[in-house]
């Protein structure tokens, strides 16, 4: 009912709309309107009181709920239904404990402030309130689950896309499903995926895009490797229009993709964005450390890199680091 309180509204365009109407239009009581009304001011919609016009609604939040997220959506299926929260442990907790059950296909939860945001390799993931896009997608796609992993290039790529075209910055991907931008990383992807033999109950897409984080949200640690867009881009980002921009870049690629689990559409656009390709990287695993030239992107995503001796490798996961003046980074 709130929801189609504030839809009332902000149908009025900027022109008050009297309680009486909006409880004969939606037949609730008065009372009702004014408690949904006095909800939505304290959620920091900013609700003018007219004593003989009624009320109408002069600013809304920066919040990505679904009423304020759904005028910026030129989607299908992705984002239409959008589980928000003004503050969670971890979207990607809550989402896999959701997809348990049944869940509709795009699902999107958001939070304002994630408390224990999961990075990879159990790293924890800053997520302050306000100022980022906390959000993880819910999918079910209809392929193999060893084609699954593809999906991270599949953000990656919508991610950097939305980056590049609703704040005029030259994000670029580092292989596999890091986005970072004058050195340093500006959104991060954390897939996980549920299956059983060749069947895929889930897979869930934790996307944290730092939009609008000050270099003292991070910590000093933190700040080392990690930036904004707004620090990149000098100016605040809408995160709205950027979230929204993202589901549909990811809409459009995942589609392709799930035509056949392949990523041979996109693989060009992936690498013409790619900021490790042509560079000398470093990647350390448990077992070994391996230096070399990056030189492809395979068709199954998997980086392959040229060794000092001649000979290539194709790695399919782990960190790069990628040599700079100041050795790697
Ligand atoms: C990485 O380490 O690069 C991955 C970071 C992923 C962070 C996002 S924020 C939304 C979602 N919820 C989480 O707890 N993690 C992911």
């Amino acid at each position: 009912m709130k929801n189609r309180i504030l839809e009332e509204l902000r149908a009025n365009s900027g022109q008050p709309v009297s309680g009486e109407e909006i409880s004969r239009r939606l037949g609730v009581s008065r009372t009702a309107v004014w408690k949904h009304i006095s909800k939505l001011r304290s959620e920091g919609y900013s609700i003018e009181s007219h004593t003989n016009s009624g009320y109408k609604l002069v600013g809304s939040p920066d919040i990505l709920s679904s009423s304020e997220l759904e005028p910026y959506l030129h989607t299908e299926f992705m984002g239409r239904n959008i589980i928000y929260l003004d503050s969670i442990d971890s979207t990607n907790t809550y989402a896999k404990k959701k997809a348990e059950g049944l869940f509709r296909e795009g699902t999107v939860v958001i939070a304002d402030e994630q408390t224990g945001g999961r990075g990879r390799l159990g790293r924890h993931w800053v997520s302050t309130k306000g100022k980022g896009i906390w959000m993880t997608l819910m999918l079910k796609p209809d392929i193999l689950p060893s084609d699954a992993p593809k999906l991270s290039i599949v953000a990656a790529l919508a991610v950097t896309n939305a980056i590049r075209s609703c704040c005029r910055l030259d994000a670029e991907i580092k292989w596999p499903n890091d986005i970072v931008a004058g050195g340093k990383k500006l959104c991060g992807i954390l897939t996980e995926m549920s299956a059983e033999e060749d069947e895929i109950k889930y897979v869930i897409i934790g996307i944290g895009i730092n939009a609008n984080m000050d270099n003292d949200d991070f910590g000093q640690e933190v700040s080392s490797i990690a930036t904004s867009v707004r620090i990149e881009s000098g100016m605040p980002v809408s995160r709205k229009a950027l979230a929204a921009s993202v589901l549909f870049e990811f809409e459009q690629i995942y589609r392709v993709f799930t035509r056949d689990g392949s990523i041979k559409a996109f693989l060009e656009d992936y690498k013409s964005k790619s900021a490790v390709l042509g560079k000398e990287v470093r990647l350390i695993s448990k077992k070994e450390e391996i230096k070399g030239l990056a030189v492809d992107i395979s068709k199954e995503g998997h980086l392959v890199v040229r060794l000092a001796d001649g000979s290539y490798r194709e790695i399919m996961s782990g960190e790069v680091s990628i040599r700079g003046m100041h050795g790697y980074i």
